[in-house]
């Protein structure tokens, strides 16, 4: 099903082309289309946390919030052509800092492979597309918060242990 330019959170052209070009011919690489809801989006989600369906009409409002931000959301998604459900997804999102002269940091989030497709590489091209992006929007650094079992993903990814997370729930 074709999906036109204004129904993406970013413009498709923003994805490098050697990365779509890594990928088997029976899956496509493109920007979150807010028509995402109908393809499996929450269910993929479910591998990463509780991720309850917070149904189509306040997915469409979150989803043009964060297209009417420039420049700063990017969710990428990996989408299985014969079943048009999604099977992987990734978010970087830019954060615009007083410090390092105005500088730009780049945060990973909600990465997540579909059960039946982890080991194929997914996890790996869907973070290069997301370095990319920050790479390509002027970030000077890449962050994320993980789990110990990851720690060996990312750093097979390029990443390296940094700082420890905090958090206080609300
Ligand atoms: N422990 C050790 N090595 C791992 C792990 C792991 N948990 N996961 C992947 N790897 C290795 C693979 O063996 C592979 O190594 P190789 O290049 O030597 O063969 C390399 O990392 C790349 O693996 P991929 O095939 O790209 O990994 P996959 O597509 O399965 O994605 C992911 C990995 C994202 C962790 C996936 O398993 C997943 O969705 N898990 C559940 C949700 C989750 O934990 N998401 C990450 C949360 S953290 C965040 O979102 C910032």
């Amino acid at each position: 099903m074709s999906i036109s330019p204004n129904e993406l959170l970013f413009p498709a052209s923003d994805i490098p082309a050697s990365v779509k070009a890594s990928l088997g011919p029976d899956l496509e690489l493109r920007p979150l289309a807010v028509s995402d809801h109908a393809r499996g989006h929450f269910e993929l989600l479910t591998v990463l946390t509780a991720a309850p369906n917070i149904g189509q009409e306040a997915y469409i409002d979150r989803f043009t919030y964060m297209q009417s931000c420039p420049n700063t959301y990017y969710t990428v998604v990996i989408v299985h052509k014969e079943t048009d459900q999604l099977v992987a997804c990734g978010t970087v999102f830019v954060e615009r800092k007083f410090t390092r002269s105005g500088g730009l940091v780049a945060h990973i989030e909600d990465i997540a492979v579909s059960k039946k497709m982890q080991g194929r590489k997914l996890g790996l091209l869907i973070i290069k597309t997301l370095e990319e992006l920050g790479r390509q929007a002027g970030c000077y650094k890449v962050i994320l918060d993980c789990s110990k079992d990851n720690i060996p993903f990312y750093e097979k990814c390029g990443f390296k242990h940094k700082e420890y997370e905090m958090v206080m729930y609300l």
